[in-house]
């Protein structure tokens, strides 16, 4: 199993921020570009993929499953895809590490395949709900047992049945899951969500030849079809969730101008620019082409003023892995008022709770709510010694509060940062002079 994190950071306080930079490929899409070049047939190169851990683990386990996958160039990958019948049980364990969206989508995957995996995690993504998974993957016919409704999870896999499945939550790895199922089911699959999540796995099917059709909150695949491999490689923008770090610290630190090239700008992943724009800060999003159906530019962000910004349920979806940030940025200046965030508790961590646990640590004022914090800006942070809690996110919030606080900042178990962004310690030490 994966093995626990120790390393920690330490951060000096940082008049601002300042320069121009590209981040890591995004984490969600580089799931779904491999898995999808896994079941489909022929060779897809897939490059500028996230390099972080969450990616890696999803490789190795279709690499488990009998996929060959070659790195062809840095973070850029070549599945050779033979289709779902030629996946093969896995001899051990499979190990999905931090990784929920491994997890999800995969169990998804296997719910199709006729022999049984056994999927676990690290300690972090055993306490996570996988009910929601297991839930409409049943109904569809897979045989799954759990432990309490968390992983490990043994999958039988099997003849699948078309279902309409009203999800409760609105979750992307929900959503992707049950229509990867749905792409071996008999009949139409369709999945249906309160609010509308992140529809990367909508965007990606077209680029390997699958049909599905959108309306408002609702998607549909029909049973039986084989997904191709792309003519051409894909390019994996920058991940907007790395790139969200950088922007909210130019928001919140006077004088700093940042600016990320070659970002994916998919608009219900952009929530964060708003809400940061709404916080005073000087944002301009130019979007620049279309990449396998995502759009792609550039995003530039400057210090602006300090403004209090409420946000609620609706809100939530466009920015739900962004709100540690933007909790970091407000506290800084200004104040932030979350609530309809209860999703945020079944995180990396419970991000509520220990995203203000941290917070106060570092000398910030800041309420724990059922669902969602407020955290107030007026007072400046002191900086200490705070724990990440297995969560890549929460490293990225407190390195923030760090770079604003009147002292220095020691942050245990950092090195969870690499789950999404290897390298942030390089970029935040570029940006900063420091
Ligand atoms: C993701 C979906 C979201 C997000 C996670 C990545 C995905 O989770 O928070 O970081 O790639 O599908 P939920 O589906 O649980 O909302």
């Amino acid at each position: 199993m994966t093995a626990t994190r120790h390393a920690p950071l330490t951060l000096l306080p940082a008049p601002g921020l300042h320069g121009s930079l590209r981040v890591p490929g995004d984490k969600s899409l580089s799931h779904r570009y491999a898995l999808l070049g896994a079941m489909a047939r022929g060779c897809t190169t897939v490059r500028g993929l996230s390099p972080g851990a969450d990616v890696r683990s999803t490789l190795e386990c279709l690499r488990a499953l009998g996929v060959r996958i070659d790195t062809v160039g840095p973070d850029a990958v070549r599945l050779d895809g033979r289709g779902p019948d030629a996946f093969r049980a896995p001899a051990a364990t499979l190990d999905a590490g931090n990784s929920g969206t491994t997890m999800r989508l995969l169990s998804g995957v296997l719910a199709g395949c006729p022999f049984r995996t056994v999927l676990a995690g690290d300690a972090s993504l055993s306490r996570r709900p996988m009910r929601r998974v297991i839930d409409p993957l049943v109904a569809m016919g897979a045989r799954i047992e759990a432990v309490d409704g968390h992983a490990p999870l043994a999958i039988d896999g099997g003849a699948l049945h078309g279902i309409r499945w009203v999800s409760p939550v609105a979750s992307a790895q929900i959503k992707s899951a049950v229509l990867l199922a749905g792409l071996r089911a008999s009949g139409t699959t369709s999945v249906e969500e309160p609010l509308a999540s992140r529809d990367h796995t909508e965007r990606a099917f077209p680029a390997f030849g699958l049909v599905l059709e959108r309306g408002d909150r609702v998607c549909s695949v029909a049973g039986g079809q084989q997904a191709v491999a792309p003519a051409e490689p894909l390019d994996v923008p920058g991940d907007p969730s790395s790139a969200a770090v950088w922007a909210a610290a130019a928001a919140a630190l006077p004088g700093s101008e940042v600016h990320i090239q070659g970002v994916g700008l998919n608009p219900l992943r952009t929530g964060f620019l708003d809400a940061l724009a709404r916080m005073g800060a000087r944002v301009t999003l130019d979007v620049q082409e279309e990449r396998a159906g995502e759009l792609v530019g550039a995003i530039t962000v400057s210090h602006g003023a300090h403004e209090a910004l409420t946000l609620g349920a609706a809100d939530i979806p466009a920015l739900i892995d962004e709100l540690p940030v933007l909790a970091a940025r407000a506290a800084l200046g200004g104040r932030l008022e979350v609530s309809g965030a209860g999703e945020l508790r079944v995180k990396e961590s419970d991000r509520i709770h220990a995203l203000v646990a941290g917070f106060r640590t570092l000398g910030v004022e800041a309420e724990e709510r059922p669902d969602g914090f407020v955290v107030d800006g007026t007072r400046r942070p002191t900086g200490g010694r705070v724990d990440a809690c297995l969560d890549h996110r929460l490293v990225m919030a407190f390195a923030l509060v760090a770079l604003g606080a009147t002292g220095p900042t020691t942050i245990d178990g950092a090195d969870v940062v690499a789950v999404s962004y290897p390298g942030f310690d390089r970029d935040l030490a570029r940006l900063t002079g420091c």
